[in-house]
Formats: structure tokens, sequence, C-alpha cells
């Protein structure tokens, strides 16, 4: 990296907002590969509602976060971690601090019910990131899972997507449904291990996975347009 830019940057005396400008220029980051917008769709869930997945916009991210965040004090089935873990992520994508990631959301009768995210390393590579129910009991989640790699995979055109788990749950209905084994690479989450979903495999699990029609119709795609946070009604009662 040529450091001159910098170090002439830093002698700028009295710069004030111009060098902040200046210095945000150096750590933002944003997309480098080509990006497209996750087309909506609609999945009919288990227990007959209608889910609106689709990609989050930038000026919802607070919200999302603030519909996360009372889950980083779960600790049944790894919500702990992985709400702590996607808090950080969605905040970075909305203070540019993080490349190449979207955000999906699915959305159940106005209110929030899923959130899943990704990141391209490159243009081949995609991280995954992660995926979280807010409502149970429906297979939101894998829903929401699918519908990651689905734009990675379909959208993005990324070539294979590193995996990995936090809980026992996301590697029965994630992991073991969708991945295979990557030995001898640490994922990007710390370190952890790592399974590949390769475009192959991609292709073989897609019809026993990835569901929704499109496009969403003009009534229900408007009352998705924004969500209430809705009540984590599934958590015991203090
Ligand atoms: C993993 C996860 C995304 C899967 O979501 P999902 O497909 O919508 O599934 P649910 O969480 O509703 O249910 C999964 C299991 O938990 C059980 N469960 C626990 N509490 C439940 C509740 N209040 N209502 C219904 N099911 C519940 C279900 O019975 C189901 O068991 P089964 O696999 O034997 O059928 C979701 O469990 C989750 O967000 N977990 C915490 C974060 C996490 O682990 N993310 C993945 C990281 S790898």
């Amino acid at each position: 990296m040529d450091v001159k830019p910098i170090t002439r940057m830093l002698s700028v005396a009295g710069g004030g907002s111009r060098m902040s400008a200046e210095i945000e220029s150096i750590l933002g980051v944003d997309w480098d590969v080509p990006k497209k917008e996750y087309p909506p769709k609609v999945v009919l869930l288990p227990t007959g509602g209608r889910m609106v997945v689709r990609e989050a916009r930038m000026e919802e991210l607070p919200k999302l976060i603030k519909a996360v965040a009372p889950l980083i004090s779960v600790e049944r089935d790894f919500y702990d971690i992985v709400a702590a873990r996607l808090c950080g992520e969605l905040l970075a994508l909305y203070r540019h601090r993080a490349r190449n990631e979207f955000c999906l959301v699915g959305i159940v009768n106005g209110k929030l019910a899923g959130v899943s995210n990704n990141r391209a390393f490159d243009a081949k590579t995609h991280i995954s990131l992660h995926t979280i129910a807010l409502k149970r009991g429906a297979r939101v989640g894998t829903h929401m899972f699918a519908a990651k790699q689905e734009n990675s995979m379909e959208t993005l055109e990324a070539e294979e997507i590193l995996v990995t788990a936090e809980s026992p749950i996301g590697f029965r209905r994630l992991i073991s449904q969708w991945c295979e084994p990557r030995p001898g690479i640490q994922h990007e989450l710390n370190g952890a291990k790592t399974w590949v979903i390769t475009r192959e495999k991609y292709q073989k699990v897609k019809p026993q996975q990835v569901f929704g029609s499109r496009p969403v119709p003009d009534e229900l795609m408007k009352s998705s347009e924004t969500f209430e946070i809705a009540p984590l009604d599934w958590l015991p009662k203090e």
C-alpha cells in the first residue's frame, strides 16, 4: 500500500472536517464487486403465513439492530452469540466498515420474522455470515438461510460460499442439509470450522431447500416496505 497519501494527509495542519473526510475515504469500504439487488419473493410458511423476503435498505439497519439486540442476552440455542455478531455486522454495514455485505429481511404480516446476511470476499467466493429467526416454529430461519445463499449464487453469481455454524440447530437444519466439509480453512468468523456450498451442491440442494414465488403481489409488497419489531413471544416470561 502506498502510504504517502496518508502521511501527507496527517501533516495537514488544522485540516478539520476535510481531514476527517479524507481519512473516511481511506477507512470506509463498500461494494467492490458488481452489486445487484435481490429480487423480492414470497414464501409460504408451514404454519400458513406468507413471508416476504427482500433486501434490507441502509436506512432500516438501525431498526434491525434494535430488533436483534435484545437477543444478545438470550443464551438459549446460541441466540446470544449470533445476535451479538449480527448486530456488529449490521452496524459495520451501516457505518461503511463492511465490504460487500448484504442483508435480507423476512416480514410476516408487517412484522420482522427473520434476518440473514452474507458477504462477498470477492466475486467468486462468498462468506455465509448469520441467520436468525425472530419468529420461531415456522421454518423462518431455514428459509432465510436459503434465500441468502440463493442471492449469493443466483443474483450475485458466486461460485462457492464458505459456511460455519454456531449452534446445534444451525448445524442440523442448515449445514447438514446444504454443505460439504472444507477442512484446513479457518472461517472468517473467528477461525471456526468451515463447510462449503459449491455451485454444484447448490443446484442439487435447491429443489428441496429454496422456495418462494415472484413477483410479490403489489399489495403484499407494499405492506412489507417497512416492518414492526415483533414481540419475542417464545421467550419464557421473567
Ligand atoms: C437456527 C435457526 C435460524 C433455525 O430457524 P428455523 O428454521 O426457523 O427453526 P426454529 O428456530 O423455529 O426451530 C428449530 C428447532 O427449535 C425448536 N424450538 C425451540 N424453541 C421453539 C419455539 N418456541 N417454537 C418452535 N420451535 C422451537 C423447534 O422445535 C425446532 O426443532 P426441530 O428441528 O426438532 O423441529 C434458529 O433456530 C435461530 O435463529 N437460532 C439462533 C441463531 C442461530 O443459531 N443461527 C444459525 C447459526 S448457525
